[in-house]
């Protein structure tokens, strides 16, 4: 900052000098009976400000749904030895997959209420907000329309679509087995799984089937690609939704 006096002085300011425990001593123009402000620790709180805004932003955009948005790791009861090498198996996964891409896939099956979802959301959520990992959750159902939506829309197109999904560091892909009966879907899911086990990008692939009705529903290829190099966690533990209901 270059200091003029005597534009300092004619709006009433004076120079006088600070000092910043994290920066040393500084100058600074200021009211008369003010107290000086360190301006590298205002460049770097505006840049912090920033950064939070950004990754604010980047939780909108990550698709993770409106009631797991505050989902975290630690709100999760214990509910069996299970549950609690799953979580350990899961959270581990998650450190990893935040400093390398070659971590591998996640394949997550199991029964209904299981936290699942609340466990793909919590590590979404972590991982842009500690790592900045462009992550994106969606269902294989919401990858279908938004590829579909693409179709006679001028400028957009149905690869350029796909290709996006393709890329993200981190795909979170939900209720895999939940496709349309026209088939739109399964080839969606297809391109993708393909698409992405060809980069090596890490995928983390949720469903209620077993591996074989998986490979009944999506097929044997998909189902190799996501099986490929990954850390499958069984989900076979009481329904959370039915025990809720119960009290
Ligand atoms: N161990 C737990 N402690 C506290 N809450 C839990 C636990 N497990 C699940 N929940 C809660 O129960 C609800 C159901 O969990 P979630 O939707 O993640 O299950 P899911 O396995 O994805 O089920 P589905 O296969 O039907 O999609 C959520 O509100 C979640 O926060
Ligand atoms: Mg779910
Ligand atoms: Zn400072």
């Amino acid at each position: 900052m270059q200091y003029f006096p005597k534009v300092a002085s004619l709006r009433g300011l004076a120079r006088v000098s600070g000092h910043c425990a994290k920066h040393g001593d500084f100058v600074a123009d200021v009211l008369p009976g003010r107290v000086p402000l360190c301006l590298r620790c205002d460049v770097e709180k505006e840049s912090a400000n920033r950064l939070a805004e950004q990754r604010r932003a980047e939780l909108w955009r990550c698709g993770v749904p409106g009631k797991f948005r505050q989902a975290k790791f630690r709100d999760l009861l214990e509910i069996c030895p299970e549950q609690v090498a799953v979580l350990q198996a899961f959270k581990g996964w998650v450190a990893r997959v935040g400093k390398d891409r070659n971590a591998g896939n996640v394949v997550m099956v199991g029964s209904t209420g299981t936290g699942k979802t609340h466990m793909a959301s919590a590590a979404a959520l972590n991982l842009i907000a500690h790592c900045g990992l462009d992550v994106r959750y969606v269902t294989s159902d919401q990858m279908r329309v938004e590829v579909c939506e693409t179709w006679g829309k001028p400028g957009r197109s149905e690869n350029v679509e796909l290709r996006r999904l393709a890329m993200y560091p981190l795909l979170i892909i939900d209720e895999v087995d939940i496709l349309d009966a026209n088939g739109h879907g399964l080839r969606i899911l297809n391109r993708v799984i393909d698409a992405r086990s060809a980069e090596g990008l890490p995928t983390v692939y949720i469903s209620n089937q077993t591996q074989e009705r998986l490979t009944d529903i999506v097929g044997a290829r998909a189902v190799s690609r996501m099986y490929e190099n990954a850390l499958v966690l069984q989900c076979y533990w009481e329904d959370f939704r039915a025990r809720r209901m119960g009290n």
